[in-house]
């Protein structure tokens, strides 16, 4: 593992920026894919059965099942692309899973920058709002989801492609997983490097 990745991680377990998500731990690790990767995924933050306990992004909930079949979809596997969220600790309120706020997105900003800036991939695909609000912090950009989805972006250092999330909320009633699985089809393609 890269020894500035290895920083990083040590960093975001020990951030305590957000006064809301000071108790929950931050999902940044090897576990999160390829350093390697030439395909970054941004989500929006943990989930409560997934990543918030699993402490695998896209693991062990709803979500994350259906990002298996959208990756399975396309022929990748989780050891091929790195995943990550616009923000690292799961936000609650009332013990249920809430969108992280405006703050919380650019308090983990910084630790979203670094992490792009370590793997350098060639294409970032942000799924759902919140991660593309993410990188329009970081970009200073002001792309919006139902304009954008599916299409490639051309920014300085990687190819943005904007896709929705796969939540069971959007998949029911915004993007159908069918749908999706013809987003997913349209990422550019990206292998790992050798
Ligand atoms: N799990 C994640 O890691 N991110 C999400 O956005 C949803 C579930």
């Amino acid at each position: 593992m890269s020894n500035r990745f290895h920083r990083l991680e040590k960093k975001a377990a020990s951030c305590r920026l957000c006064p809301c998500l000071a108790d929950q731990p931050a999902v940044l690790s090897s576990t999160n894919g390829s350093l390697n990767a030439n395909i970054v995924f941004v989500a929006e933050a943990p989930g409560r059965f997934g990543a918030g306990r699993t402490g695998v992004p896209f693991q062990g909930d709803r979500s994350g099942d259906n990002f298996e079949i959208l990756l399975k979809h396309i022929g990748l596997t989780r050891s091929e692309v790195f995943i990550t969220n616009a923000v690292l600790c799961n936000p609650l309120a009332d013990g249920n899973n809430r969108r992280p706020n405006a703050k919380e997105i650019k308090n983990c900003s910084a630790f979203l920058k670094e992490t792009l800036s370590i793997i350098s991939p060639r294409v970032v695909v942000t799924l759902g709002t919140v991660a593309l609000n993410a990188l329009n912090l970081i970009l200073g950009t002001r792309f919006q989801l139902n304009q954008k989805v599916a299409q490639p972006l051309a920014t300085a250092n990687f190819m943005l492609f904007p896709l929705y999330h796969p939540s069971p909320r959007v998949t029911n009633w915004k993007r159908p997983l069918t749908q999706q699985k013809k987003d997913f089809k349209k990422i550019p393609p990206s292998r790992r490097r050798q």
